[in-house]
């Protein structure tokens, strides 16, 4: 108990008196009895405290109470749809589908909105699914709520009873979470329909891990048009982070993504005779060297930015063989599209300049990702509020910038938008495998905080306006 705080004594959800500060001296503690006898409520649902100078005016009490009454009903529902989302996203699990492919997933994500009775569209930029809720007054206010839906080509070696059964495919980055939390969210928001105005649009989205993404592809056929969302919300799993607690960072957060491909040429020829070949494994090796003083040397030292070549092949080429051509892949990522673009043009200038100095020449290809993600600063310090009061401050974190990419960053651009972490991660039960890796696993208790808190978000935000 914070005895520094002037405390707010609640007897009942229909009654609620203030103390000032001197009264607060001892906790209320027979008071919160009564909500420990409620089999819906946690002790600390009645601790909510408000700094000594703040004023607590008549009509507080009522709108408090109406704020606890909601939460509380928002948390119940979760609890109560928690089973039906765990088997929805079991199903989702073991039914994998890679970027593109979802028509299973599509059909599943619409049966569920048909039987939930929430009005939907389907193949929407592929096989994606867009869903309305609409409460009171339905134009006054718009939001949209985004899952991702797409796995990646991954075997699976968790044994569970929910793995993978289309062999070399995997949801390991998580988004049968996101799809089966958007739907417990559906549920929820349409029970509350009756208690919110405006609409709620619910977008879930296909191919985010491939290029050009998703996102792009539905935002080109007018996903954020009729209607029009004010913003929109995302949510990613995070094993790094433990069940129960979620990360906020407003501002940037993830970086841009390009591909880089580059095709070296020289001349081939026998290793002993040097001087009759142009050999590409030097002139690639070079550019290798001189790319990164793109990142050491041009690029602003306040602007995270990283280059990294992952494969290099040779067309041939052995010990005593010079090859005609190397290739090199590549990913370059940053958090400003203007340096973004000088980066590309520096690295494509150096490039084929020093093959040409070298008596080569190199091509030089880049195929561009995903922008940077910048959360909203004002959505997503709200969000962050509300997280707090649905979560406690103790389970709000603020992650670090990752120079990861996510196609959500496409909205990003586009209207205002928080995108945030859902821990999933349990290393007392051993669930702490990384995204991506063939044992990666949730915690499944994160589908009831995520889609309990992603309603709760939604809820205020629509209160908001
Ligand atoms: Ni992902």
């Amino acid at each position: 108990m914070n005895r520094d705080a002037v405390g707010i004594e609640l007897t009942g959800l229909k009654r609620c008196l203030f103390l000032s500060g001197s009264q607060i001296q001892t906790p209320p503690v027979k008071e919160l009895q009564f909500f420990k006898k409620q089999p819906e409520m946690q002790t600390e649902e009645v601790k909510i405290f408000y700094p000594p100078a703040q004023r607590l005016f008549p009509g507080c009490c009522q709108s408090l109470t109406s704020k606890i009454m909601l939460k509380e009903k928002i948390r119940r529902l979760a609890k109560s749809f928690h089973p039906s989302i765990v088997a929805i996203r079991r199903h989702l699990h073991s039914h994998p589908e890679l970027s593109f492919q979802e028509v299973e997933t599509g059909k599943f994500i619409a049966t569920k909105l048909r039987e939930f009775g929430i009005a939907h569209e389907v193949n929407r930029g592929g096989h994606g699914v867009v869903a309305l809720i609409q409460g009171e007054k339905p134009g006054k206010k718009i939001i949209a709520l985004r899952a991702d839906m797409d796995a990646l080509p991954i075997s699976e070696a968790n044994d569970v009873p929910y793995k993978s059964q289309n062999q070399g495919v995997m949801h390991a980055c998580g988004h049968d979470v996101h799809t089966a939390s958007l739907l417990g969210v559906a549920r929820i928001l349409y029970s509350l329909k009756d208690e919110f105005e405006g609409t709620v649009k619910l977008i879930f989205q296909p191919a985010e891990e491939k290029l050009p993404g998703g996102a792009s592809i539905l935002i080109e056929e007018g996903v954020l048009e009729n209607p029009r969302p004010a913003f929109i919300f995302g949510q990613h799993v995070l094993p790094g982070l433990e069940v129960g607690k979620v990360g906020f960072r407003p501002g940037l957060f993830m970086a841009s993504s390009d591909e880089i491909y580059l095709s070296v040429k020289g001349k081939g020829g026998h290793g002993a005779l040097p001087q009759n070949s142009i050999d590409p494994i030097l002139i690639a090796a070079h550019i290798l060297t001189a790319l990164q003083q793109i990142v050491s040397r041009h690029a602003n030292p306040l602007t995270p930015s990283v280059l990294t070549f992952g494969k290099i092949n040779s067309a041939g080429g052995a010990t005593n063989v010079i090859p005609n051509e190397v290739t090199l892949e590549g990913t370059f990522r940053t958090f400003d599209e203007e340096w973004r673009e000088e980066a590309q043009l520096r690295m494509k200038k150096m490039a084929e300049g020093i093959a040409e100095s070298m008596g080569g020449s190199c091509q030089f290809e880049i195929v561009r990702g995903y922008p940077f993600l910048k959360n909203d600063e004002a959505l997503t310090d709200r969000a962050r509020q509300f997280a707090v009061e649905y979560l406690g401050s103790e389970n709000v974190v603020e992650p670090d910038v990752r120079m990861t990419s996510e196609d959500f960053a496409f909205y990003s651009q586009k209207i205002p938008a928080c995108f945030y972490r859902l821990g999933t991660g349990n290393p007392a039960r051993g669930i702490t495998s990384p995204v991506h890796t063939n044992t990666f696993d949730v915690d499944e208790d994160s589908l009831r905080i995520g889609m309990g808190l992603m309603s709760w978000l939604a809820m205020k935000e629509l209160e908001n306006s």
